[in-house]
């Protein structure tokens, strides 16, 4: 039988979309995509610390956050990547719950959702400084033995304190982004930063967020913000420009960067950075959430799962990942951004099952599914519905109920011309938004609460202390 026009598919219809690469048609949820009519940089002021790729909008998690959890809720994100989820959920004084596998991810959802106070971290920037100031021709004189000879030139570990550890060779292209006194700066604050100190940590994010960009707030002006250009495209643009970075002092640029972060006083609620597999998410969240005396059960996921196939966070980042002592390659080697899609989907089930435990029984749960529709107008194999994909394969076997489908194509298109350049303009792509229910319940919570009205003031007015 076929499906009339006001009804779902059947699922022979279904399967015989699926052989035929069209999306399947699944039901719109009724909630409008306010998120965005609301400015940039809405939300708390320690959301824009560092670009992170295919990142969400503050104001798309507040839509949801607003109206599927409550003060004292625990929203999570089992891919938090930059922790906007997370760090808006404490924001709004509930209790935010991020992950990510990616090192670099973690760094920054810990720093807002674990933040420094303003004044611990002031107190630290006075203490670098004078800490440069005392020894500033030792680490001037490394850099520029960096300079001359990168290959040859040993340096402290990130992180080790000890400038006379040296046991590191800097690549190349990081000896050719920097002025010799920003790079002596960095080298300094590089050893001396402690990423297991929540201040030391604050500060190592916020300088990632000004290493590199197209304006005098940043280090280098080498390479735009968003991301770190190839390293061969590097060396031959620096050679072909004799690019020669301006001198930029690192203890300035970080002091503005803090008052821009501390323009809001931090979130009025900590929160809890995991860094770990999504797909084991659930005992880590538990222990953390008990050892907290915090509820033990999540009522609100707000994630966006790795793109298919478009990003490498560890190569787009190699010169925050060498400031902050990770390795770059090893980090693209452990995340799941790389898969084809029926591994995709496997994993994205994974991920599912292996959240069961820890969702309350009225959980909803809000996956944000980047799908590369079309390029040059045509449809890509492979790239088409993978949202509808999602629910058929990961989601309905593991028994969660849809509550429907909500779309946001702008801002996908924004990410694309990010990450795309030019070829952004050739190729469409739209953000599905999967709403699910935990249970019948959860999906009966998402149909109600899908069209209330929210507050998009902000700061929030009225929020309730806990
Ligand atoms: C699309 S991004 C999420 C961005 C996030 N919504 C934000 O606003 O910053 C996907 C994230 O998944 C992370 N990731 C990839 N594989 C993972 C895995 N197996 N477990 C946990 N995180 C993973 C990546 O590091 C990346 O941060």
């Amino acid at each position: 039988m076929s499906a009339g026009p006001n009804r779902a598919p059947s699922r022979a219809a279904a399967a015989g979309q699926l052989a035929l690469e069209l999306p399947l048609e699944l039901p719109a949820i009724d909630l409008e995509p306010e998120w965005k009519a609301q400015q940039r940089l809405w939300g708390h002021s320690f959301h824009p610390m560092c670009s992170y790729l295919a990142s969400f909008p503050a104001a798309l998690t507040h839509a949801f956050i607003a109206r599927y959890s409550r003060p004292g809720d625990v929203v999570l994100d089992p891919f938090s990547g930059r922790g906007t989820t997370p760090l808006q959920a404490c924001a709004e004084g509930r209790i935010g719950v991020g992950n990510d596998l990616n090192p670099f991810a973690h760094l920054l959802t810990a720093s807002k959702v674990q933040p420094a106070t303003q004044a611990a971290a002031t107190t630290r920037l006075t203490g670098l400084r004078l800490g440069w100031s005392a020894d500033a021709s030792t680490w001037l004189a490394m850099a520029l033995r960096v300079m001359a000879d990168p290959g040859d030139t040993l340096i402290p570990r990130a992180g080790s304190g000890d400038a006379t550890a040296t046991d590191e060779v800097v690549p190349k292209e990081v000896a050719l982004a920097f002025h010799p006194e920003t790079l002596a700066q960095l080298l300094f604050v590089r050893t001396s930063l402690r990423l297991d100190d929540r201040t030391d940590r604050f500060l190592a994010a916020a300088i990632t967020g000004i290493l590199h960009g197209k304006s005098a707030s940043y280090l280098s002006e080498l390479m735009p913000n968003t991301f770190s250009m190839a390293p061969r495209y590097v060396r031959e643009f620096a050679a072909r420009t004799s690019f020669a970075s301006p001198r930029r002092d690192v203890f300035d640029g970080l002091a503005a960067k803090l008052d821009r972060l501390f323009r809001q006083p931090p979130p009025p609620i900590e929160g809890i950075a995991l860094l770990g597999d999504a797909r084991d998410v659930a005992a880590g969240a538990r222990d953390a959430l008990r050892g907290r005396g915090r509820p033990e059960r999540v009522r609100l996921v707000v994630t966006s799962p790795p793109y298919l196939r478009v990003v490498k966070y560890g190569y787009y980042n190699w010169l925050r990942t060498w400031f902050l002592g990770f390795d770059a390659r090893a980090i693209d080697a452990t995340l799941d951004d790389a898969h084809h899609r029926e591994p995709y989907l496997a994993f994205l089930r994974d991920v599912l099952a292996g959240l069961r435990p820890v969702l309350a029984d009225d959980a909803v749960v809000v996956l944000v599914i980047g799908d590369v529709e079309t390029d040059r107008g045509r449809r890509i194999k492979g790239g088409v519905g993978l949202a509808e994909r999602t629910w058929e394969q990961a989601a309905e076997p593991e028994g969660y109920r849809l509550a429907g489908v909500a779309l946001d194509d702008v801002a996908a298109l924004r990410k694309m011309t990010k990450l795309w350049g030019s070829e952004a303009g050739r190729a469409t792509k739209t953000d599905r938004i999967l709403v699910l229910g935990a249970t019948e319940s959860g999906r009966r919570r998402a149909l109600s609460s899908a069209s209330l009205d929210i507050d998009w003031a902000w700061p929030p007015r009225n929020l309730r202390a806990i």
